[in-house]
């Protein structure tokens, strides 16, 4: 009888704990195993057992990286042989090596348990991984991860300079490992952040020698972490940074050019617009990247509650909804904007998201109507073919949705349902306006 595994999901719930049970393991493994050997302990009772859980979980890592699907190239892999050879391929040496148990090879091979560090790769792929999901800013997970890899440098620097000798420099710091520790770890960090008191000093020439590498390596990472860490300082919130330098761009230009204060502040009013209502962001520069698929989804689901505030589109069919958000482009006005003047020849209908419009006759005495989110307008020049037969302007801030006259036209064409509807209501706003 074959044996029938259960299926793990590379990205199920079972795997996604494992992992971070494995990755918690290896920690222990890469704190413990360096301490075992700079101290020298003996492996029974729970160092021994310690030793075996690490390995036992290993073991089990490894044989359920040869049961787990993964995606290759973009596709999933499900058979036995294909996963295998993946595997094989990939981070099996590795995990072999790290998992066989030099520990019990006796003393000569003991130095080998190190190997053990080598599983701490999949910390690394585990950051990209988390990166890709996007839990936190990528920032700020580069700096815990940046620190962990720091912490950990200087952890081993630490069982290092014990395993020389280096930090045993009296007899009230021998006795106890705790304090040897601590006075080791004191001149791991001094060396590596190139501070170096010179309080504590290598005696012996291999002490000596361990000093120059840990001094050199020290120089290189202190300016290293400094740098990353600036950077992503720097970067944590990427489009706040944006938006200030456009605005920064934008005042230096308005001084260049002395544009009137009050023109200025209804400028910054329009950015500090921008960032309250959409945080600075292009819609469509940044998903322009997106194939249209995936764009049209995203596209739906940001727009979606602005269609349905509009009645007309109301049990319009999902084929029309999606043909019209395609073609819908956001535009912005200003307060006492207006969008059009009557007369104006009309190139495209408007969509009112947020915000009021009014509509006002073309001498600009009389209010016909102020529209608010869901209404729409402009779409009797373009029924009728005439010149547009009042004035619009913005009463607040207006985001807008334009459809141009093309696009409508081809709509109407494919749902005439759609047509009949938008003639109903463009004649009757006709001879409302006639009267
Ligand atoms: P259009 O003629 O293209 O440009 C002016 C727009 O104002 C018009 O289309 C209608 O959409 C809108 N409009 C005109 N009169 C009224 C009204 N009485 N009530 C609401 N909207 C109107």
């Amino acid at each position: 009888m074959r044996l029938k595994l259960p299926t793990i999901h590379p990205q199920g719930r079972f795997k996604r704990a494992w992992d971070a049970f494995i990755l918690l393991i290896t920690v222990v493994a890469a704190i413990v195993t360096p301490l075992k050997l700079a101290f020298q302990m003996p492996l029974t009772g729970a160092l021994l057992a310690l030793e075996l859980i690490i390995t036992a979980c290993f073991l089990a890592d490894m044989l359920l990286s040869f049961v787990t699907p993964v995606y290759v190239n973009g596709q999933l892999v499900t058979s036995p042989r294909g996963i295998a050879k993946h595997y094989l391929r990939g981070w099996f040496i590795l995990d072999l090596l790290s998992i066989f148990p030099w520990a019990l090879l006796g003393s000569v091979w003991g130095g080998m348990r190190l190997l053990r560090l080598l599983r701490l790769a999949h910390v690394a792929k585990f950051m990209q991984h988390m990166a890709k999901e996007n839990v936190i800013n990528y920032s700020v997970l580069r700096m815990i991860f940046l620190g962990f890899w720091v912490a950990l440098f200087a952890h081993l620097v630490t069982c290092a300079w014990i395993a020389l000798g280096g930090g045993n420099i009296g007899p009230e710091w021998s006795s106890q490992n705790g304090l040897l520790y601590l006075r080791s770890l004191y001149w791991a960090v001094t060396t590596i952040a190139t501070i170096g008191y010179g309080d504590v000093t290598p005696v012996t020439p291999l002490q000596t020698g361990f000093t120059i590498v840990v001094e050199i390596i020290g120089a290189g990472l202190y300016g290293y972490v400094i740098a990353i860490f600036a950077s992503l300082i720097a970067n944590l919130d990427s489009a706040r940074r944006k938006f200030l330098e456009q605005i920064d761009e934008i005042n230096s230009f308005m001084r260049f050019r002395k544009i009137p204060l009050h023109l200025q502040k209804q400028i910054r009013n329009y950015y500090d617009y921008l960032w309250e209502s959409r945080r600075g962001y292009h819609e469509s520069h940044v998903l322009a990247d997106l194939p249209d698929s995936l764009r049209l989804k995203v596209s739906i689901f940001i727009n979606k509650s602005m269609l349905e505030k509009v009645p007309i589109f109301q049990g319009a069919g999902d084929a029309l909804l999606e043909e019209l958000l395609v073609h819908l482009k956001p535009s912005i006005f200003t307060p006492g904007d207006y969008v059009f003047r009557a007369g104006d020849v009309g190139d495209c209908m408007y969509f009112v998201n947020n915000g009021r419009v009014e509509v006002v006759s073309s001498d600009g005495k009389t209010l016909l109507a102020t529209l608010s989110p869901g209404s729409y307008f402009g779409e009797t020049a373009l029924l009728l073919n005439q010149p547009r037969n009042a004035c619009v302007r913005a009463v607040d801030y207006v985001d807008l949705y334009t459809l141009d006259r093309l696009t409508l036209t081809r709509i109407l064409e494919k749902f005439p349902a759609f047509q009949d509807n938008l003639h109903e209501l463009a004649a009757e706003r006709q001879v409302e306006h006639q009267r």
